[in-house]
């Protein structure tokens, strides 16, 4: 089958990794409620994430940490119900996998049970490996996350690009091989060189997705409320920004203002 029929069809992590192969770029976006995933789902991206950038944008909360398990799994559970095609991941919020293999796998079971999404996805590299084989041998699929890993912030201290070091870049390097031996699906590069990025994407034979990580990779991801413009304070380098809500969601809302003061609306025909 094409790459081209197979894209009718649900998007799996067979699907991901086909597209790949075949050299076809992955487009990935986050979503967190019903009806923006709708729109998402059938303008055809291939992948949604249930990201924990929720903790940010949904809830307002300075960092992803305070999201939790319970969160993530109201988020991901109507996200799914909106989707028909896209493969659908949901982050594992912190503190949920880092403790020890076991009660990964229970998280993991939990919102694979309460979301019914595909799979899940967890940040860091030799030190959750361990993890990450115990959710796969239950049959769960995993996506990885290297670089910039948002969860452990108060370790670094600054949302700077990662890896810029000769040895940091080994290490990344090496945690990604160490990824995919323990059998992730799929791995997002987030703010790192474009160049180390590109050579993990080479090196790998799983689907490399980058977020700030430059071109050379097999596929992009965005936060959809940075790259619609709902959130405007935020603006990395490697933002690209296709709307501005903010600005066309503010208008609407003064314009509604407006005509509700003027006694303007509702006028006869929006009457009973
Ligand atoms: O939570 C999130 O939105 C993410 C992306 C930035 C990759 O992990």
């Amino acid at each position: 089958m094409s790459v081209a029929m197979s894209r009718q069809k649900k998007v799996t992590t067979h699907v991901l990794s086909e597209m790949k192969h075949n050299k076809e770029k992955i487009a990935m976006l986050t979503a967190y409620d019903f009806s923006l995933a709708k729109i998402v789902d059938s303008a055809g991206i291939d992948v949604i994430l249930v990201g924990d950038s929720a903790s940010n944008v949904m809830a307002g909360y300075e960092t992803t940490l305070p999201i939790t398990l319970d969160h993530m799994i109201y988020h991901g559970a109507s996200v799914v119900r909106a989707v028909e095609r896209a493969l659908v991941v949901v982050d594992m919020p912190f503190g949920t996998y880092q403790g020890n293999s076991k009660e990964a796998l229970t998280s993991a079971i939990r919102i694979m049970k309460e979301t019914a999404a595909d799979s899940v996805k967890l940040e860091g590299g030799r030190e959750v490996v361990e993890s990450v084989e115990r959710i796969i041998s239950a049959g769960i699929p995993v996506m990885g996350h290297l670089g910039l890993t948002p969860q452990s912030i108060h370790k670094f201290g600054t949302y700077t690009v990662r890896a810029k070091q000769e040895e940091e870049a080994q290490k990344l390097i090496e945690d990604a091989h160490l990824l995919q031996e323990a059998g992730c699906y799929a791995i997002v590069l987030e703010k790192i060189p474009a160049e180390l990025a590109a050579k993990v994407a080479e090196q790998l034979t799983i689907p490399i997705i980058g977020i700030g990580a430059g071109s050379g990779v097999d596929g992009q991801v965005l936060v959809l409320h940075d790259m619609l413009g709902v959130t405007h304070e935020f603006s990395p380098r490697f933002l690209r920004r296709y709307h501005n809500l903010f600005a066309e969601i503010s208008g609407a809302v003064g314009n509604y203002i407006e005509d509700v003061k003027a006694v303007d609306f509702p006028s006869e025909r929006e009457q009973y």
